[in-house]
Order: structure tokens, then sequence, then C-alpha cells
């Protein structure tokens, strides 16, 4: 049977935004292929997912292997050598004094854990979040999540004890050219906020993405992350990096904290961690999990040793193929790049990224988020053969998140398509 789009719009719930009409049948690399034949190049990554690729065999390898011996090993139940191994081995690479791992399914389902932890341990109600952050679509995580109205809006009331404070997106505020001084106020009116609103002797957690993710590609400037470890520490305050999309190798370190020299008390990862399968981890110091008696936190599926099995050869991939070195160099030829289109796309508003979490964001004359142009471009680029995401709040910014093994000939492949979707939609008046 030949499935269509029409078929994914009658079987998926609408609830799926459909990004694109394809009905995928398989991948290799950076290409996926439909059922007809017809390639795409995927920067898209199944949203920064595939890492290593898709289908990189020696992950796939690991994963038959694995489930030749064993498919479902009940953490609370049994050991098992694949989840322990991928303890040590994470263990061994998390910033320190990071000392310990717990397995979840998925981004939200660590982001919910790292939360409660921060309450068991510092005995505190409150968790301040900050505007535009993504952190998935639980009740607790719907909470703090600030990306987009559509996320949270009509599941009131969320969980309590949750407060915002601004993100330091300096494109779209008054201090467009002066990030650093932008960060100083993020980081002001974060501590106004424990002389206002909610004590700082209350406050479990602040919960960040170092690179804003969903909310628009936008790094955080250091000042900010250094400045907000300052005050988390000055007051017993848990710092939870949510790395669920910016881990991996995504930005070109393993996690994006080493870049900025920020250690966090707890840190989350998802996404690329198994090149796929469905995957998460809270990582934090021993003391900090001993907050929890046996039986606080856990769950049916949590360390898959199959999954456990593609992670451990994620890592192996990652390091012996030099995928962060290939993250950095690639992005640096895609930045490039896309400066010079800026000189003949005029929609072309700010161009910003860490290895290959790359934001081009967009907007009209009046320099308002041009989201629908950004929708459009995404539309000619799929037709010309390169699969791309949008991100931020109007959808006013276009992602780029190839895999990590990307080369340089399907880097300049992608923006030669870049260039030519955007002249299409600008021939069309925009
Ligand atoms: C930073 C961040 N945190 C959490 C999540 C939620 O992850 P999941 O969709 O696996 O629940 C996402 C997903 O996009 C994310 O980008």
């Amino acid at each position: 049977m030949e499935y269509t789009a029409k078929d994914v719009a009658a079987l998926y719930p609408r609830a799926l935004t459909r990004y694109s009409g394809l009905v995928v049948d398989h991948g290799l690399g950076c290409r996926v292929w439909d059922v007809r034949g017809r390639s795409w190049l995927d920067f898209t990554s199944g949203i920064a997912v595939t890492n290593t690729g898709h289908c990189h065999p020696q992950i796939v390898a690991a994963i038959r292997q694995q489930a030749e011996k064993i498919i479902h090993a009940q953490a609370n139940i049994f050991g098992n050598p694949a989840v322990l191994e991928l303890s040590e081995r994470l263990i061994a690479v998390l910033p320190p004094p990071l000392d310990q791992v717990m397995f979840s399914n998925s981004g939200a389902e660590a982001v919910e854990g790292a939360i409660k932890l921060a309450r068991s341990f510092t005995g505190r109600p409150a968790v301040i979040a900050f505007r535009g952050g993504f952190h998935g679509r639980t009740a607790g995580t719907m909470a703090i999540t600030s990306s987009r109205v559509r996320v949270r809006g009509g599941f009131e009331p969320l969980p309590a004890g949750v407060y915002m404070a601004p993100y330091p997106y300096a494109f779209r505020s008054a201090w467009r050219s002066d990030p650093e001084s932008y960060s100083e106020w993020c980081l002001d009116q974060l501590r106004e906020l424990f002389e206002t609103v909610v004590r700082a002797r209350d406050v479990a957690a602040t919960v960040v993405e170092p690179v804003l993710g969903e909310g628009g590609y936008v790094p955080a400037p250091k000042r900010f992350l250094a400045g907000l470890r300052a005050i988390t520490e000055e007051h017993g305050i848990l710092l939870v990096l949510d790395e669920v999309q910016s881990g991996f190798g995504r930005t070109g370190s393993l996690f994006a904290c080493e870049q900025y020299g920020v250690k966090p008390d707890i840190l989350t990862m998802a996404k690329g961690i198994a090149s796929g399968l469905p995957l998460s981890a809270i990582a934090s110091r021993r003391d900090i999990f001993d907050a929890w008696e046996p039986g606080q936190h856990g769950g049916t599926f949590g360390g898959n040793p199959i999954a456990a099995a593609a992670a451990i050869a994620t890592l192996d991939v990652i390091q012996s193929e030099h995928l962060l070195e290939n993250a950095r160099t690639r992005g640096t030829q895609l930045l490039q790049g896309l400066r010079e289109l800026a000189g003949q796309h005029p929609r072309i508003a700010d161009i910003r990224g860490l290895g290959l979490m790359i934001g081009v964001e967009f907007g009209d004359e009046l320099g308002s988020p041009a989201g629908e142009f950004v929708s459009e471009v995404i539309a000619k680029a799929e037709a010309r053969g390169l699969l791309l995401l949008s991100a931020g709040t109007y959808g006013q910014v276009i992602r780029l998140a190839p895999p990590l093994v990307l080369s340089e000939a399907e880097a300049a492949d992608a923006l030669a398509i870049l260039d030519a979707a955007m002249s299409d939609v600008e021939s069309q008046g925009h």
C-alpha cells in the first residue's frame, strides 16, 4: 500500500502540525527517501535527533545485537550491562561534579524529573523559567514553557509556583546590538522578581536552555549564564540546564554548557542521545539524587537496553568520526554562506548559532517577524529537495539542524537550495 500525504492527514491527529507532506520510507546519513525513490536533504534531523545521520550502520548494528539479547530489562528489577555501561560513559563525559544519571523516555519526562528532584533536594516549592523557553508538553513542562502560547493555551490551570524571567533574546529587544548589556538587564529583572514576587529562599530551581531551541535558536550570551550561575549559587537555588535540544554535539561540544564554562546542578538530555531511539536522562550529583527515597521517581520503560546500546554507539560514532569538530567546521561554513546570502535577501534579519544549531531570523520592511515568509520558503525548499523547520514565537526563524555528519558538499547544496527558495518567494512579490 502506498501511503500519501492524504492518508497522513486522515490517520494522524490534527495536533501533529505538519511541516511537510512527505511520507518517508527510509533514510541514510543526511538524506531521506520517499516510497517512490525521491530523496531530500534533511536539515531537520527529525527535530535535532539524528545527529549521527539517519541509520548510521554502527548504530543499526548495536540495535540489532542488543535486540537479540534482551529488549526490556526493567530498571527496578534488573541491572543491564548496556544501561550500566551507558551510565559510566555518560558520567565520564559530563561536566563535573555531575556523577549520576537516571534514564527516562522523552525530553519532557527528563525535565519533569529535574523539577521534582530540585524540589525534593531543596525542600522549596518555586521554579523560575525564562520567556521563550520550551521544555515539553506534560503539565509540569507546559507550566515552564513560553515559546508559543499554543503549547499551553487551553490547558490552564497548570502546576503553580512557576515564575517567568526574561531570556536575553537581544535581537527581539531594544538592546539588539548589545546582547551583553541586555543580559545584565535580564539578570536585574530576575533579582527584582526575588524582591517583588517570590522569595529567593522559596525557589528550588531555575530551568534554562543554554541555546533557546523552539523559541528561535538563540544562544544565550556568556555573561547571562555566568551571571545566572552566580545568582543561583548565592541563594542556594539549583541551576537546571535543559540541553534536550542543544546536547549531544549539536552545538559543536557534547553539551553547550562546556562552551560557556558553566556547571549546572542538573542537566537534562534527550533527542540526539540515542540517534533516534526514545531515551532521555537527568544528570546530577549523587548527593542531590539521594534526596529521592526509593520509589519517589521512575517509570516502566526508563533505561531501555536497546536505546542504551544505541546511545553507546552514538557516543562512539561522535568520537571516532570527529563529529564535534565537524559540527563546528560545517557550522562556520553555513554561517559564512548565510551571511553572503543576506546581502541578496533583504528579509534575512539576523543569523546566529553555535555549531549546527543555526537560526536565520526573518523580518519584514518594518522589522516585524516574517513568519509567513518563512513558511513559504520552507515549502519552496521542500519542493527543491531540502527539508527545513521553523522556530520562534511567530515562526519567524528558519532553523538549520542537519545531522552532524554533514559534508561540505551537502552544506553547499543546502545553501544553494535555500537561496533559490528565498528567490522563489521573493519573485511572488514578498
Ligand atoms: C529544550 C527542550 N526541552 C524539552 C523538550 C521536550 O522534549 P520531548 O519532545 O522529547 O518531550 C524539547 C523538545 O523539543 C526541547 O527542545
